[in-house]
């Protein structure tokens, strides 16, 4: 699991810790299995353009987080810390690079990078930003649910593409591995650190219980094999 809940940063979620650390290990859980299984498809007949499209939802989550920051610090940054200010503008830097990187792959593999968001990218965006409407935290409370999901993909397709020689692909997951290691521990440190009542704690778990529902429906093995057979 991700070792990334030890971070410093207030005691905000300790009345809720429990409940939160459950929906973040089912995320990580699913997402994983469902790669896996995922893969293990995939290695039978690996088609390149599949890949490209299995990542080209990536490619759009990666450039909604830059709107999606940009937008958390425009509203709310000044109620945070200055290092908090930078520090998510350094995600929302890694996070384009991300976009750059991804869409990079996707090309790389014959696909096209997603300059709209995709159909099964919608209900997550549309959350996300509803999220970002309501109350200062829940926006984070959901990128760290839905990050923390897509940590889970992440081992199983730098394999894959160690397996079927996509050099790419795993350059590319590499660098994001380490980079949402910081996303992940921010997020929680943010949370933890600003939440302050119970309206602010029902909110975060509102957001991430919001997620996890969202990740469990889009991240089945049904939407990842419609793939391979489509
Ligand atoms: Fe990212
Ligand atoms: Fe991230």
């Amino acid at each position: 699991m991700v070792n990334v809940r030890n971070v410093r940063g207030g005691t905000g979620l300790d009345p809720i810790s429990g409940e939160v650390d459950e929906i973040l290990d089912s995320v990580f859980a699913n997402a994983r299995r469902t790669s896996e299984e995922f893969f293990d498809s995939f290695d039978k007949n690996p088609q390149p353009i599949v890949l490209a499209e299995w990542l080209a939802t990536r490619a759009w989550r990666e450039i909604d987080y830059v709107f999606l920051l940009n937008e958390e610090i425009h509203r709310y940054g000044l109620g945070f810390e200055r290092k908090h200010i930078t520090l998510l503008a350094k995600q929302a830097f890694q996070e384009a690079e991300h976009y750059e990187l991804v869409s990079n792959a996707v090309e790389s593999l014959g696909g096209t990078a997603p300059t709209s968001v995709p159909p099964d990218s919608q209900r997550w965006s549309e959350f996300l930003w509803e999220c970002l409407d309501r109350h200062p935290l829940a926006a984070v409370a959901a990128w760290n649910a839905s990050e923390t999901s897509a940590t889970g993909s992440l081992e199983p397709t730098f394999l894959a593409g160690e397996r079927h020689g996509f050099d790419e692909v795993v350059r590319v997951h590499r660098k994001i591995e380490i980079d949402e290691k910081f996303h992940v521990g921010l997020g929680r440190q943010v949370l933890g650190r600003y939440a302050k009542t119970d309206d602010d704690r029902n909110e975060i778990l509102r957001a991430m219980r919001g997620m996890h529902d969202i990740a469990m429906s889009m991240f089945t093995p049904e939407s990842a094999t419609r793939l391979l057979t489509s």
